[in-house]
């Protein structure tokens, strides 16, 4: 198995539902089954051809495959980011990060002001959403639903473009 990728050796390109196949592999090796965080197939596809909804890809140069991606949603001046993740071989390089990057700047050059999220209480990504000048403002309760009939708290985050 070739070595996993930094961010330098990414690229952030546009994805489409073409990219469902490589988008549901990632999102089933980098979420757990346990907190509900993760969508379905129908989900992403049912999403992917809405006004405003975006799928970037985090490309590996060597491989020429995706390793991470972002799904967000606008309206007004607003973006959302729904989802983010990396393969787990290549996390902890960089590459959450420049997607992260990649959104904010993508809201910036469209015109929107803020950008929201949600993330489970608890879950490793709230440090690096806070590095990237998100702030917490508010708290759904029982908002996942896990596999074994727990809940989790969803925390909102939220910061300007
Ligand atoms: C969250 C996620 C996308 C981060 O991707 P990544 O490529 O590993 O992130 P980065 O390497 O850019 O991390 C940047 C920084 O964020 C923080 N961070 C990222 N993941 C973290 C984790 N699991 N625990 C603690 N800190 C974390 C660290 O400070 C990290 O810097 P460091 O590695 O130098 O300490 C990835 O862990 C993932 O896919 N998780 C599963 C899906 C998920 O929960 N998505 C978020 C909710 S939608």
């Amino acid at each position: 198995m070739a070595s996993p990728a930094t961010a330098d050796e990414m690229s952030i390109e546009r994805g489409s539902a073409d990219d469902l196949d490589a988008v549901m592999a990632i999102m089933e090796r980098a979420f757990g089954t346990l907190y509900g965080e993760a969508w379905t197939r129908s989900q992403c596809a049912g999403i992917l051809p809405m006004s405003g909804v975006s799928l970037r890809l985090a490309n590996d140069r060597g491989s020429g495959k995706p390793v991470g991606f972002s799904l967000t949603r606008s309206v007004a001046d607003e973006t959302e980011l729904l989802l983010i993740a990396v393969d787990p071989a290549h996390q902890r390089r960089g590459v959450g990060r420049l997607l992260l990057d990649d959104m904010v700047e993508e809201a910036r050059g469209h015109g929107m002001r803020r950008a929201h999220l949600e993330v489970r209480d608890g879950n490793g990504a709230m440090t690096m959403y806070l590095a990237a000048g998100f702030a917490q403002i508010g708290r759904r309760r029982k908002y996942y639903h896990g596999s074994d009939g727990a809940t989790f708290d969803a925390l909102t985050f939220m910061r300007q473009v």
